[in-house]
């Protein structure tokens, strides 16, 4: 029988704590909560890595809201490049509704610019971003974000709704892996 080697990588540090994070959520939640006092708001969370975010904010949001999901994938390939694909597409009609896409990182800026044509397409009334953590300087895609989250480093980075294969989303804090 063949042994198969299992590479264990392990979380080498924290890079933004739990505390840093539930502070930066009440920041964000403030903003989104002023802009949106008179106005409905549709977020709008991509599955899975923003469903730790969305249900941190929703807490705290004071406006009329309601929540709808999207699953989508990405092709990185020279062929595919610049595509997505929907796996799970939203309930609810956008047309004429303020949109706020919940994402939880931007790396080249293909899943969320990609997104966001595809969103315009259904005619909201309006579309913003929030984006709990941001790539410095690697992003292919350009797009604005609207309420970013923090800046980090290029490295790969996992918890707060963030895997590597899978694993450690769970974890209440950002973290490194070696
Ligand atoms: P983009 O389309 O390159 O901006 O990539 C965004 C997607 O790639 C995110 O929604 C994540 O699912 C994934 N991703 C990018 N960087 C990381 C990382 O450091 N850790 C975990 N997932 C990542
Ligand atoms: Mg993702």
């Amino acid at each position: 029988m063949l042994l198969q080697k299992r590479v264990i990588l392990k979380i080498s540090k924290t890079l933004i704590t739990q505390e840093e994070i539930e502070n930066k959520i009440s920041e964000i939640a403030d903003l989104i909560n002023s802009k949106y006092k008179k106005e409905e708001l549709v977020v709008v969370g991509i599955l899975k890595g923003a469903f730790i975010v969305v249900s941190d904010l929703a807490k705290q949001l004071d406006v009329d809201v309601t929540f709808d999901f999207m699953s989508i994938k990405s092709y990185y390939g020279s062929e595919s490049s610049g595509q997505i694909k929907i796996v799970k597409d939203l309930e609810y009609d956008i047309s004429n509704k303020n949109i706020l896409i919940v994402e939880d990182i931007y790396d080249t800026g293909l899943t969320l610019s990609n997104l966001k044509k595809l969103l315009e397409s259904r005619n909201p009334k309006s579309i913003e971003i929030f984006c709990m953590f941001v790539k410095k300087g690697i992003s292919k895609d350009h797009i604005d974000i609207d309420y970013s989250g923090f800046e980090i480093g290029p490295d790969f980075v996992v918890g707060y709704g963030l895997d590597y294969n899978g694993k450690y989303r769970e974890l209440p804090y950002l973290a490194a892996l070696s």
